[in-house]
């Protein structure tokens, strides 16, 4: 079970401070890229990110909500991201972007509007390290956890087991917090991205260490 909180919805005049936050209890720092196309909200460039991964204390995931991953995906892991997701929808070569994004040493994952298909992924499912089930429409923090996409979650793992690829992790992102971990941990997923629920609450890190423990239970059952 991994936890990785986003820092969209954080204080971003003062990142390393809510980073630092959150590090004890936490596997990840999630990294939302956007560029007003792909989604409709802007947040940091390949400089602000770098800036980011270099002061973090947790590996960085970047998710990358953007309509050219193919050139920019690479650029992200390269810029010391140890796992980069980039949008199948947005990607025309997503087996050539996932290699190299590996050739740099992170990990390779495509992400899931809630609209695609599982099916999309599979011509290039055995080559990627993690799968992302958005359980919101991209582009914004605090919205609703869309209980829908646990059908998505469950065939995912399902599929996963099938093909002998259990090793791929199934990252879940939108809407998570102590009232909707449970069900996408029982549902199958196995690392989760956290925004509102971590940075909104008084007590960030013992937030991050309740989403967990509701996750080894959910998923024990
Ligand atoms: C939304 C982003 C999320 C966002 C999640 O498009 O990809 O990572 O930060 O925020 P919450 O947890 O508040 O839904
Ligand atoms: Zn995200």
């Amino acid at each position: 079970m991994r936890i990785c909180p986003s820092i969209l919805n954080a204080d971003h005049s003062n990142l390393p401070q809510e980073i630092a936050k959150v590090a004890a209890n936490s596997d990840w720092l999630h990294l939302d890229i956007m560029d007003d196309i792909f989604v409709p909200n802007l947040t940091f460039t390949l400089d602000q990110s770098k800036e980011i991964i270099r002061q973090s204390v947790l590996p960085v995931d970047s998710h990358l909500m953007i309509i050219d991953p193919d050139d920019q995906a690479p650029l992200y892991a390269k810029a010391g991201s140890k796992s980069v997701t980039f949008h199948i929808e947005a990607s025309h070569k997503p087996l050539e972007t996932i290699n190299r994004i590996k050739e740099f040493g992170a990990r390779a994952a495509v992400a899931l509007k809630p609209n695609t298909s599982l099916a999309e992924i599979f011509p290039i499912i055995e080559e990627i390290d993690m799968i992302l089930i958005m359980t919101v429409e991209p582009g914004f923090g605090g919205q609703k956890f869309m209980k829908d996409m646990l059908v998505k979650v469950r065939q995912a793992r399902t599929e996963l087991e099938r093909r002998h690829l259990s090793k791929i992790w199934i990252q879940v992102d939108g809407g998570i917090s102590l009232d909707t971990i449970s069900l996408a941990a029982e549902a199958g997923a196995d690392t989760f991205v956290a925004g509102s629920a971590v940075f909104g609450a008084g007590d960030p890190l013992g937030v991050c260490d309740q989403l967990r423990e509701l996750a080894i239970q959910a998923s024990a059952k």
